[in-house]
């Protein structure tokens, strides 16, 4: 990992262990010198490199985390916070329980709620009230979709609930049993929302992302490509790996 740490831009690095490291340090780097920081977080096979570095750094050069407050972009519509498959307990088990921190710390919408709407607007009250996200981290879709704003969803969008495309529900049938049980809704931060955090940073990795990245970066903005709207953000940073970063005219 270089020392130096990238500003606004693209951030082509050897690989996603080498990136991730980066986006740790960032985050690091943040949390000392804004130790009540608000992080807004992601799920998904992409972050989790940068989850273990964040732990792991805790065994030689710990910080406090007890004053981060952090906010994760989306939930699957019928999961309680404890099903195994919720994004609440990925959350729990790759970042919470080994940071220590504690349950008025973290927020993730809620699956299951008799009202999804208002819970929805209460979400974005609580962002407000934390004084909003210093530092959101994304992943993007093979489609493009930033949190579960799939494409079709406005620049504007807030947190609401919205059906996951057959492409999501396919690339996210990994982490269940059977396809079948991935759910075919989800709660989710809107665009609107995300494009709120003061600064943004987006990791990327492997192939199968390299249209999408391409179409942010290099296409015109488009809600057929959701992270697009990310151009008219002024401090976003594509951390990507070679493979990501293939098809980008450099
Ligand atoms: C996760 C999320 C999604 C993922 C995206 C990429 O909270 O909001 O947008 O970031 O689907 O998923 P992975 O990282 O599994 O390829």
């Amino acid at each position: 990992m270089t020392d130096a740490l990238p500003s606004t831009g693209v951030h082509v690095s050897v690989d996603a262990t080498d990136a991730s490291a980066t986006a740790a340090k960032m985050i690091l780097d943040l949390v000392r010198s804004k130790p009540n920081a608000v992080l807004g977080l992601a799920t998904g096979s992409t972050p989790t490199k940068v989850y273990q570095y964040l732990i792991r750094n805790q065994e030689f050069d710990p910080i406090d985390w007890s004053y981060v407050t952090t906010f994760n972009l989306d939930e699957y519509v019928g999961l309680t916070p404890d099903h195994p498959q919720s994004f609440h307990s990925f959350m729990r088990a790759e970042l919470f329980e080994g940071l220590n921190l504690t349950e008025d710390q973290y927020h993730l919408p809620p699956g299951v709620h008799d009202d999804l709407a208002s819970a929805a607007a209460e979400y974005e009250s609580s962002i407000l009230r934390s004084g909003g996200i210093d530092l959101q981290i994304l992943g993007i879709g093979e489609n493009g979709h930033i949190a579960f704003n799939e494409p079709g969803s406005a620049g504007d969008s807030r947190t609401r609930v919205l059906d996951l495309t057959e492409n999501t529900i396919n690339a996210n049938a990994r982490f269940f049993e059977s396809p079948g049980d991935v759910p075919r809704t989800a709660i989710t931060m809107g665009i609107g929302t995300i494009l709120e955090a003061k600064q943004i940073l987006l990791l990327a990795f492997g192939q199968r992302k390299a249209q999408a990245v391409k179409d942010s970066i290099e296409a015109d903005v488009s809600k057929y490509c959701p992270a697009s709207f990310l151009q008219s953000h002024p401090n976003v940073t594509f951390l990507l790996d070679e493979d990501a970063a293939s098809l980008l005219n450099r």
